[in-house]
């Protein structure tokens, strides 16, 4: 029998608690560590009943088979090539990074060293959004030359009170417009 991937989450934040609750509950995964060296990281892995690791070196003990990067955007290049330096597929959050330079450059090393990187845009495994591609890429629509869209956002007060989302690299475009730019 196939033994469960097991799946590191790197950053115990907002949205990695959130990935290391679904690993954590999944039949198919296992959740191999909690990797963040904030308090909240040990709390988190303590909530889901895996062990803590300060990085990603120290989380090799813990035999991960991919890894989930849900760090501060601005962490995203370095976490990601750590990720492709030791050979480990991972799940980068969204944006993959906060520049296109730093973008490619974590891309070609991806590349250069097979190591499997994913963006987490999770909009475009939308079924809504799946089906609309279908639609335009089957030509009922003809060819699209134009799009006018609107762009609303209304996030809870504090949510901008954490200091790297109000810093270079994030705020509301980096953050937040970036999934219907992918989109
Ligand atoms: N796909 C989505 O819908 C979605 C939703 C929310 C956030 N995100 C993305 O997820 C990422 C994290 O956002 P958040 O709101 O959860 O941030 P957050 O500030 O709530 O949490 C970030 C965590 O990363 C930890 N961290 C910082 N440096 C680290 C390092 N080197 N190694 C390990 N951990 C480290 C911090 O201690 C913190 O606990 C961002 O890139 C954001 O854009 C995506």
């Amino acid at each position: 029998m196939l033994r469960d991937t097991r799946i590191a989450v790197m950053g115990a934040g907002l949205i990695g608690r959130r990935h290391a609750m679904h690993v954590a509950a999944s039949a198919d995964a296992d959740l191999a560590c909690v990797i963040d060296p904030s308090p909240v990281g040990q709390a988190a892995a303590d909530e889901f009943g895996a062990p803590w690791a300060a990085s990603l070196a120290d989380a090799s003990a813990h035999r991960p088979d991919g890894v989930i990067v849900a760090t501060p955007n601005q962490m995203h290049m370095r976490n990601g090539l750590e990720c492709v330096a030791a050979g480990l597929p991972a799940l980068m959050e969204k944006p993959i990074c906060d520049s296109v330079a730093d973008a490619q450059r974590l891309v070609a090393a991806a590349d250069a060293a097979g190591a499997p990187l994913l963006t987490g845009h999770h909009r475009r495994h939308n079924p809504l959004m799946q089906k609309a591609k279908e639609i335009i890429d089957g030509g009922a629509i003809g060819t699209p030359v134009a799009a006018n869209a609107m762009f609303w956002i209304c996030k809870p007060d504090d949510y901008f009170n954490v200091e790297w989302r109000r810093e270079k690299g994030a705020g509301p475009v980096y953050l937040n417009l970036i999934h219907d730019v992918d989109t």
